[in-house]
């Protein structure tokens, strides 16, 4: 895990969007809630694993399922990303077991927005690193179902080939979005998405619209 005390990411700065860290985002990352401390003696029901293609970072996450009401129980994670997948993760984690627990069902539709919300938003350059944890979450989920014999229930995340001569996917797309891209010139700018195959712009228009509203309501 990144340590707090060391990250350049806890000074209160202007960001990007010309505004500070919240007080919320500062006090998740300097007193993380459900961080995973010896994994070794945790049993877990189920656990994911994801990496940023962002930015290279690396979050786990690590659940317990009431078997019974299918309710998260308990919620762990660790990373090696920065001070605001720390802060993200650690509200998402507070988030899916507070008030009992949300059903898994109810887990993997928890969006990054509704976190973000939560934390009084983060820098816009920052918005990759809320991801993650969400994501491995979604991939602990599907670990319990798989763990559980319900594989019918496993939700696997592909990717879709938008422009089949550059061979960029949906997926592309959403980072870019989640990166701050808001603009068809932004998107190209990172992806070079339709350069290749022009044909595919108005789809990407159509994903990139999907994607902002998804994310940032
Ligand atoms: S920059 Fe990698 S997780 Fe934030």
């Amino acid at each position: 895990m990144t340590k707090p005390t060391n990250s350049p990411d806890i000074t209160p700065r202007k960001n990007s969007d010309g505004g500070f860290y919240s007080d919320v985002v500062k006090d998740h990352f300097f007193h993380p809630k459900n961080f995973m401390e010896d994994e070794s003696a945790y049993k877990a029901d189920g656990q994911g694993v994801v990496g940023s293609p962002a930015c290279g970072d690396v979050m786990r996450v690590w659940i317990k399922v009431d078997p019974k009401t299918e309710r998260l129980t308990d919620c762990r994670w660790k990373t090696f990303g920065c001070a605001s997948a720390i802060a993200a993760t650690s509200m998402m984690s507070t988030m899916v077991i507070e008030n009992n627990g949300m059903t898994l069902e109810q887990a993997r539709q928890i969006r990054p927005q509704d976190i973000m919300e939560r934390l009084g938003g983060l820098p816009a350059r920052k918005i990759h690193c809320s991801v993650l944890g969400d994501k491995a979450l979604r991939s602990a989920i599907n670990d319990y179902y798989r763990k559980s014999g319900q594989i019918d229930k496993i939700e696997i995340e592909q990717g879709r080939v938008i422009d089949k001569v550059l061979k960029i996917t949906d997926h592309d797309i959403e980072e870019a979005v989640l990166e701050g891209a808001d603009t068809l010139d932004k998107i190209q700018s990172k992806t070079k998405v339709g350069t290749g195959d022009p044909s595919c712009i108005p789809e990407v228009e159509q994903l990139m619209k999907f994607y902002k509203e998804k994310y940032f309501g």
